[in-house]
């Protein structure tokens, strides 16, 4: 069964106030493209096709302007609405009719990643059937993420929440490679003591069978943080800095789609001409120029 993707990009956005007011947080601009492009992008280079966008009701709409259905990218999306951000693992809940037993890779909206050999570990961790994936990465501020713990041999003992004493500097990433059993599991989470379904409680549950393989994401990867007006303005600078250096675009999702053998020629020029007052759609004419070359 092939694997199936999840975007969750509901949320209140609370800590972006006043900015995420009259937006999602998801939908703000990473530099040059809104910030649910760039895990968009990373779902594609896992090789998956079927994606569920989780959002909250209000913000729904303006998601499917930006996205449409996704033939543009040979993606197709199924449309989900959270009632209320009652956590994480509520995600698999209500995408269990979407994935309908499938194993699934699940990314927060707000999440992005950009590493040399990315493609490879997603394809590694899209192999695994059985048991559940998940990225650990090391930070300066654990406290404010779920927390990898280890024992004396090395391994991982147990995931906590925003630990106010952190057991590590290793922080869980927003990606999740689950099996087909995640939606079973996750109705059996219990709400926390701040009243969500923690992801964390989800992946213990997997690790209490062995089932969890985590993978350390090295410093040569960069996970970027979107969750404070710093953070957010930092990412964009490091997508600007790294494109303009490279000449070559991070998260762009008609590249990606052109090179999976997704979309053809003349989707891609339609997506050129579509961008063609600026850099973004000079961008794309020059990936079809080199391809007929
Ligand atoms: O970014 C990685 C971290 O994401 C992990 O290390 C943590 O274990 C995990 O709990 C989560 O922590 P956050 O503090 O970032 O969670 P937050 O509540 O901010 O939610 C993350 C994103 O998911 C955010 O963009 C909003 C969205 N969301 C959140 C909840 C709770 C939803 O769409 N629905 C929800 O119910």
């Amino acid at each position: 069964m092939n694997r199936k993707g999840i975007i969750l990009a509901g949320g209140s956005g609370t800590r972006l106030f006043p900015v995420t007011m009259g937006i999602s947080k998801q939908l703000l601009p990473i530099f040059d493209k809104p910030m649910i492009f760039y895990p968009i992008s990373v779902l594609m280079l896992a090789g998956i096709r079927e994606i569920a966008v989780i959002t909250t009701a209000d913000d729904q709409a303006q998601f499917q302007r930006l996205l449409g259905g996704g033939e543009q990218w040979g993606l197709s999306f199924t449309w989900i609405v959270q009632q209320s951000p009652d956590g994480l693992a509520q995600a698999y809940i209500l995408a269990e009719g979407f994935l309908a037993g499938a194993p699934s890779a699940m990314v927060l909206g707000d999440n992005i990643f950009y590493g040399h050999g990315l493609p490879e570990m997603l394809a590694r961790a899209g192999e695994k059937i059985d048991g559940g994936t998940v990225f650990g990465y090391h930070v300066a501020d654990p406290e404010r993420y779920g927390v990898f713990a280890y024992d004396a041999a090395g391994r991982v003992s147990a995931i906590v929440e925003k630990p106010k004493k952190p057991p590590s500097s290793y922080a869980v990433t927003g990606l999740y490679f689950l099996d087909g059993c995640a939606p079973a599991r996750a109705h059996r989470v219990t709400p926390s003591a701040r009243g969500e379904l923690e992801i964390v409680s989800l992946l213990e549950m997997y690790l209490a069978e062995g089932q969890l393989e985590v993978e350390r994401m090295g410093r040569g990867f960069a996970w970027l943080d979107t969750g404070t007006h710093e953070s957010l303005l930092d990412a964009g600078n490091f997508v600007r800095t790294l494109q303009n250096r490279q000449g070559m675009q991070a998260g762009c999702l008609e590249e990606i789609a052109f090179q999976q053998g997704w979309i053809d020629r003349a989707m891609l020029a339609v997506r050129a001409e579509l961008f063609s007052k600026n850099n973004y759609g000079r961008y794309l004419l020059a990936v079809l120029e080199r391809a007929d070359q």
